[in-house]
């Protein structure tokens, strides 16, 4: 895609919460160059937008209302939560012509919700973003409605490409990837804070072992995207009668690997809930 492409494109984002935030922390930072339009934003809760308005060197505009943000802008980024996300399209719906690209980040709702209420022809790119988006890592995964075409989606690409890596899906595969990475990160997190207590428990302080639980993830994380089969991580740490395999049987007799199979199951189960009762 030109550099030219996005630089044209004024972005929008509605719902400048948890990730409608991150998304927008990640354009105003990236500073590539080629997202130098203003990025247009609104929400509910004012205080919130006028902190960024001032922090980022007018490189964000307030909009009065929602449709002002639809009408100004090529692409808007729909980020409020799955429950407001058909009363806000109904309220766009009049602003959104044929050219612009309306990209939901709602989990469990459906591009063709979106499509039926917004209208025929109109495009629609139905993303998942995790909340790594803060720092630049997010695991995003993307596809397109009935009227979106690659154009469309090299935009959107573009654009979401800033705050992290970008995956090509099924629409049927976002709400598995609702649990595995959307929700995911928490797991993580949960994970990580689990191996930190305990080496607290164990006796070191709160912050080095936070710390070291951290990178020792970041670490493991490496080793895969390298090409390490977790299995083989496993089998290089855990020599007979040593530390690991000790772990390992620990965490095996306490059924670890079943919970957190479960826990994707489950946030994938409650993503198709909200799916089916989005339609
Ligand atoms: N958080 C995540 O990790 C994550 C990851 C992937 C996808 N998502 C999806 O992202 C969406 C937002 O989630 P979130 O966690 O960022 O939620 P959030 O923190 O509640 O952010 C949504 C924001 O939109 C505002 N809002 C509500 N109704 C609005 C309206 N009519 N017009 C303008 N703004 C409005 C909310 O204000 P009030 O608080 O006053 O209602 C809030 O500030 C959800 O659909 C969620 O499924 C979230």
């Amino acid at each position: 895609m030109n550099e030219k492409t996005v630089k044209r494109k004024k972005i929008g984002i509605i719902g400048v919460g948890n990730i409608g935030a991150s998304i927008l922390r990640g354009l105003l930072a990236a500073d590539s160059g080629r997202l130098d339009e203003k990025i247009l934003i609104r929400d509910i809760k004012m205080e919130k937008l006028r902190s960024f308005e001032s922090n980022a060197e007018s490189r964000v505009v307030v909009c009065e209302s929602n449709g002002e943000v639809a009408e100004k802008s090529d692409v808007i980024i729909l980020a409020v939560k799955p429950n407001d996300v058909r009363g806000v399209v109904g309220e766009i719906a009049p602003f959104i012509n044929g050219g612009k690209i309306l990209v939901s980040v709602a989990a469990g709702v459906p591009t063709r919700a979106i499509e039926s209420d917004l209208g025929e022809g109109k495009k629609v790119i139905r993303v998942m973003p995790n909340i790594g988006a803060l720092v630049g890592e997010s695991v995003t995964a993307m596809c397109t409605g009935t009227y979106a075409g690659e154009e469309d989606e090299a935009i959107a690409k573009e654009i979401l490409g800033e705050i992290g890596e970008i995956y090509s899906v099924k629409e049927s595969d976002i709400d598995i990837i609702t649990g595995l990475s959307g929700s995911g990160i928490a797991f993580f997190a949960a994970v990580i804070e689990a191996m930190a207590e305990g080496g607290v428990y164990e006796g070191l302080p709160h912050n080095l072992s936070l710390e070291i639980s951290a990178k020792t993830a970041l670490g493991a994380a490496k080793m895969v995207l390298a090409g390490d089969e977790p299995s083989s991580i496993k089998q290089m740490t855990a020599s007979p009668g040593g530390t690991t395999i000790r772990g390992l049987y620990a965490m095996d007799a306490r059924g670890v690997k079943t919970a957190i199979m479960d826990a994707v199951i489950e946030a994938t189960k409650r993503a198709r809930e909200i799916s089916s009762k989005a339609q």
